[in-house]
């Protein structure tokens, strides 16, 4: 719970951007000004929903992950198909997936003119961790068969080429897309009280750590050897590995040296020309609350600072500062084809709101 709200306008702010982004139906929409996020991501929602229930927002976080339950459940028969062609040793076409992202109204969305890749596995993975969050010990009830269809259809497909948290590279394995799905299989195995599950987990994290490490740190995946700021998951939220595990505190300071703008805001990763390749507020924020978490005052404080001082004049937090770019020249073609960069954006607040609760408290740590 957050104990200094009236200190802080922005921690107030980011309550009412969640709350006002939040259908009646209880998804999250990922951006409400920016046309191609007028979608509900499982990923985003997950963290929003994580987030609410670090402020007490419980009915919040609780109508989402009914929401989500709910969606999952739509997909019964295709998830059993899914999970019987895996099973069965065949490999289903990409577009048999589920989707990253669905409609308000929890159905996936109609194929558009511009296909946008949509076949990622993370977001089951972290929602099950959010509801397990969420229901600190509970037992799951009405959501249960949901859960045990979404960690059914992770525990078969974790494997699977698929495209990563920033939606590319859709023919790799990503070590954060794992590490969402490790930490919702042992999620779900707590709530279902299924041990295979957790052995399933337990042969994702072997993997990790046998084919993710290139010279003593985690890394985007077992085919590329460069940071991504999204490793920061694998100890803040899931705690699949300790923040002064050498490799996790090497990867760290990685993502702090490398992936650091000029001003300190953190990018995706090398290499990146979305909108530029800038920095992001809601990275920014998460290594402010890695840095919490693991006693790095400075590091925390350098980040509220940071994340604040781009508050936009409205109180909202956009996805990235459009100022420091890796690649000038990918900005504005950008700008062209979908606007200004997506202001506010639900899950930078919701980031912001982790980086500032009393999170040692919570049910996760
Ligand atoms: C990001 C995703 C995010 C989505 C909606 C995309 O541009 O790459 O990580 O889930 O926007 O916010």
């Amino acid at each position: 719970m957050i104990t200094t709200p009236s200190t802080d306008p922005l921690l107030m702010a980011s309550i009412r951007v969640l709350s006002a982004g939040q259908a009646a139906t209880g998804a999250f929409i990922a951006s409400p000004n920016f046309p191609q996020y007028g979608f509900a991501w499982l990923r985003d929602g997950a963290y929003c929903a994580l987030a609410m229930d670090a402020v007490g927002e419980t009915a919040s976080s609780d109508a989402f992950h009914r929401w989500a339950a709910d969606a999952v459940e739509r997909q019964r028969d295709r998830i059993l198909d899914v999970v019987n062609m895996l099973r069965a040793g065949q490999d289903p076409e990409p577009q048999l997936m589920l989707p990253t992202r669905y409609t308000l109204t929890g159905m996936p969305e109609s194929d558009s003119a511009e296909s946008w890749p949509n076949f990622q596995l993370d977001g089951y993975g972290t929602w099950l961790f959010a509801l397990r969050a969420h229901l600190a010990g509970a037992d799951a009830g009405p959501l249960r068969a949901a859960v045990e269809l979404a960690a059914e259809y992770l525990a078969a497909s974790w494997a699977m080429p698929c495209y990563d948290y920033w939606e590319e590279f859709g023919d790799r394995r990503h070590t954060s897309t794992l590490a969402s799905i490790a930490a919702g299989l042992q999620a779900a195995a707590h709530m279902l009280d299924r041990p295979d599950l957790a052995a399933t987990a337990d042969a994702v994290l072997v993997f990790i750590r046998e084919s993710c490490v290139s010279d003593g740190r985690f890394v985007k995946g077992p085919s590329d050897a460069r940071l991504d700021a999204s490793l920061i998951s694998l100890a803040t939220p899931f705690r699949l590995v300790d923040h002064d595990d050498p490799v996790m505190a090497a990867t760290i300071e990685g993502i702090r040296t490398t992936l650091a703008s000029p001003s300190g805001g953190i990018r995706r990763y090398l290499g990146d020309t979305y909108y530029g390749g800038n920095p992001w507020l809601l990275l920014t924020a998460w290594l402010g609350w890695h840095d919490r978490l693991a006693g790095n005052a400075d590091g925390h404080a350098h980040a509220v600072g940071w994340v604040r001082g781009r508050q936009a004049a409205d109180g909202g937090l956009a996805e990235q500062t459009l100022h420091e770019p890796q690649d000038a020249s990918a900005v504005q073609p950008w700008i062209d084809r979908w606007g200004p960069v997506a202001d506010p954006l639900l899950w930078s607040h919701a980031k912001y709101l982790l980086m500032q609760s009393d999170v040692e408290d919570a049910a996760w740590s």
